[in-house]
């Protein structure tokens, strides 16, 4: 009588399993497309604050249509729910806005080295501002995480003060999104999909003014054309990709975050670096000197043994 119950629980669990690697494989391979489509975008159209408001706004449209048709069930939120919200997409922009800069001014697979000092982030600010404490494996593993970041940033060739600064503003403000957005999304009843939409809504609204203060529409105009002169008509397919891709890739990771645990989640996300550097060197002919290549690999390396000390 057990064993089919057995045969039973084995099945949904392979199934479970499946069903995470198609989220993960899927969210990285958006997320790789994105990256370079932004990447080509930026190249040609310097202009980080109005890439990233357009990443939003094409989600946030998306979002709309998707309901008003009943593609997707609109999520029923209160006044409550968007001032919870609020902070997160305060961090979600900043932490966009700061990427974005410092992918228009560094290799996308530099950014990506920083950004995967994360978790060091992470522990620094549980420790300091949030009084938790952790277990002496964690803090040690912020040796390989902290030293590799550190060996890949002296030896990269086209060092960029700016770009080295996006990225570890981004890491900080993605450890304060990822604070609040767990306290907002406990007990909550909105999914995965449409909290990442609410937030994407929220944030093109912070983001708006800011990004037409910073570099405004003048300046858009005149890039544009000069783009359009470079690139051809092409060039709007690549914003368009570039905003797509963007809000695909987090509402998948916003879907599976849904199923799995935070310490999960971090690890795919360290994986999906993984692929981003990869794949964007290739594409970009980045060059990378071998002792750059070791700071990126120790640094990863120490996000795993991370994620080990913490389980
Ligand atoms: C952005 O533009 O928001 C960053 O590229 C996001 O980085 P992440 O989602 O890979 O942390």
């Amino acid at each position: 009588q057990s064993q089919p119950i057995e045969r039973e629980e084995a099945k949904s669990a392979a199934a479970q399993k499946v069903k995470i690697g198609i989220y993960f494989a899927t969210w990285w391979a958006l997320n790789v497309v994105f990256n370079i489509y932004n990447k080509k975008v930026l190249n040609a159209y310097p202009y980080p604050w109005l890439t990233s408001t357009l990443s939003l706004a094409c989600g946030s449209l998306m979002m709309l249509i998707s309901w008003a048709t009943r593609i997707a069930e609109p999520p029923n939120t209160d006044l409550e729910f968007w001032k919870t919200l609020f902070p997160v997409a305060v961090a979600h922009t900043i932490g966009h806005v700061a990427a974005t800069v410092s992918m228009s001014k560094v290799a996308v697979s530099f950014t990506h080295i920083i950004k995967s000092g994360e978790p060091a982030f992470s522990v620094l600010v549980s420790r300091f501002l949030l009084g938790e404490t952790f277990p002496l494996p964690v803090y040690m593993s912020l040796v390989p995480i902290i030293g590799g970041c550190a060996l890949a940033a002296v030896t990269e060739l086209n060092f960029n003060m700016i770009g080295f600064m996006g990225a570890m503003i981004s890491n900080l403000a993605f450890v304060f999104r990822n604070i609040f957005s767990k306290k907002g999304m406990k007990g909550k009843s909105v999914s995965g999909m449409n909290y990442y939409a609410c937030l994407s809504i929220l944030s093109l609204l912070i983001l708006t003014p800011f990004a037409i203060a910073v570099e405004g529409p003048q300046l858009w105009a005149a890039g544009y054309k000069t783009a359009m002169s470079q690139i051809g008509p092409q060039f709007i397919w690549w914003v368009a990709a570039q905003s797509i891709f963007y809000h695909l890739y987090n509402q998948v990771s916003y879907m599976s975050l849904d199923e799995i645990s935070p310490l999960t989640f971090s690890i795919g996300n360290t994986m999906k670096r993984i692929s981003v550097i990869v794949s964007s060197i290739i594409i970009f002919h980045t060059p990378v000197q071998p002792i750059n290549a070791l700071g990126a690999a120790i640094a990863i390396l120490g996000t795993f043994l991370y994620s080990q000390a913490k389980q």
